[in-house]
């Protein structure tokens, strides 16, 4: 809402578009997906089920899933230019900057947008849906020295990303977890990532395009970014007893602490809380206790100080448990944030697919503070 100086700096309380795909509730904790929990779909749904949901606003019959699963399944070998991209990028190149040049090549052969054609959108989107978790798995090979593994048609979305990233099927009880987390990162209504994508496809960019956008947005340790930020934490604190000595002096110091805050949230979020249930189950088959162990700490010890001062309003979000749970898959930090991603582009596709149906362009108005009449210096005449 604009204050006394005219504008709302970072946009806070400003009411850009109507959507349907989803709502956060920040003052009670809930998020909901086109009406339904997330805690509900989380227990219920599966990635793809909740993908087909956001991308056509109802939930398919088992006849309408079984095609969309195949339409998935067969779009998610990468074009060879997209293989090229990735390749020549240098292996010290954050992942997430390879996935935006990636997604970017993904639409080398993309045809101008129609925003008529609602059903060609549709496929374009599940297509970039399909290859970015590719893309991801194969960024992190390259990076790791290891030889791309091909996708396999036989496994769900989540069991064929953790395929193609580790190069093992996964367990079930992995695998579900992994496909609860992509349920619980698919859409956020207007977060910054949403928002850059639907800013770049209001003027009519491509899908690749808007969403290789979207990616630059999400990377900042300030979005989704703050998950690998978390773990860099937890590394720097080094063991559990450090812990609570740490919180007090980032709050004394006044320093962010990664993983906690919110701008719509004002109380925990509701994703944190379903993570946090499903790492302790991981966490209590695993030998390596003390990152849970940490962060523990770090939350309960932010949760309690926090309550006693005015800032009682910060609380975890969802990038406080989600590399914490990665790590006990033996995924690497790095990876966190192009995870992200893998789930999130459903939401900014569905976002986009939205918009497109009644598109104006964003053109938001600035207030100027800047001098008025300033007269040109010829550059003798400059000191
Ligand atoms: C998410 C975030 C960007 C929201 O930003 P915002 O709505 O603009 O809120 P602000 O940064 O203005 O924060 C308001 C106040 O709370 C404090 N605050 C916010 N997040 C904090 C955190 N994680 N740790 C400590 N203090 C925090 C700010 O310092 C500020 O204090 P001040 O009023 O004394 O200046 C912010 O909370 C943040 O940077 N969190 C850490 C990164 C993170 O986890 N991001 C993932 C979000 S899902």
């Amino acid at each position: 809402m604009a204050d006394e100086s005219g504008f709302s700096k970072g946009l806070a309380g400003v009411v850009a578009d109507a959507t349907s795909v989803s709502q956060v509730q920040g003052e009670v904790g809930r998020l909901i997906y086109r009406g339904i929990s997330i805690e509900e779909l989380a227990e219920k749904s599966t990635y793809e089920e909740c993908v087909y949901f956001s991308l056509y606003g109802k939930l398919p019959n088992q006849n309408e899933l079984n095609k969309f699963n195949a339409e998935m399944k067969a779009n998610r070998v990468l074009p060879k230019t997209v293989e090229a991209v990735i390749a020549a990028a240098p292996r010290s190149a954050h992942p997430m900057s390879i996935l935006q040049a990636a997604v970017a090549a993904m639409g080398f052969d993309e045809n101008p947008v129609n925003l008529k054609n609602e059903e060609h959108n549709i496929h374009n989107a599940i297509k970039i849906i399909s290859q970015l978790a590719t893309a991801v798995a194969r960024i992190s090979r390259e990076r790791r020295g290891l030889a791309a593994v091909a996708p396999n048609p036989e496994l769900s979305h989540a069991e064929n990303f953790l395929y193609m990233l580790n190069g093992s099927k996964p367990n079930k009880e992995e695998a579900h977890i992994f496909d609860v987390a992509l349920i619980l990162h698919l859409d956020h209504d207007f977060n910054a990532s949403t928002f850059a994508a639907r800013v770049v496809a209001s003027t009519e960019a491509k899908l690749s395009l808007s969403i290789s956008a979207a990616i630059g947005a999400l990377s900042g340790p300030l979005h989704g970014g703050a998950n690998e930020k978390v773990l860099e934490m937890a590394d720097a604190i080094g063991a559990p007893e450090n812990a609570k000595a740490w919180v007090a002096n980032a709050l004394a110091t006044k320093a962010k602490v990664m993983g906690f805050g919110h701008r719509v949230y004002r109380t925990m979020d509701p994703r944190a809380k379903v993570l946090r249930g499903m790492l302790e189950k991981l966490v209590a088959t695993k030998k390596e206790k003390d990152t849970y162990e940490t962060l523990r700490i770090v939350h309960d010890s932010m949760i309690e100080e926090l309550s006693k001062t005015s800032k009682d309003y910060i609380w975890p979000n969802v990038d406080f448990w989600s590399g914490a749970l990665y790590r006990l898959m033996d995924i690497e930090s790095i990876d966190f944030t192009p995870i992200f991603a893998v789930s999130r582009v459903a939401g900014w596709s569905s976002h986009i697919i939205e918009m497109w149906r009644d598109n104006r362009i964003y053109r938001p108005a600035a207030k100027y503070v800047g001098p008025a009449d300033v007269k040109y210096v010829d550059m003798k005449n400059r000191k």
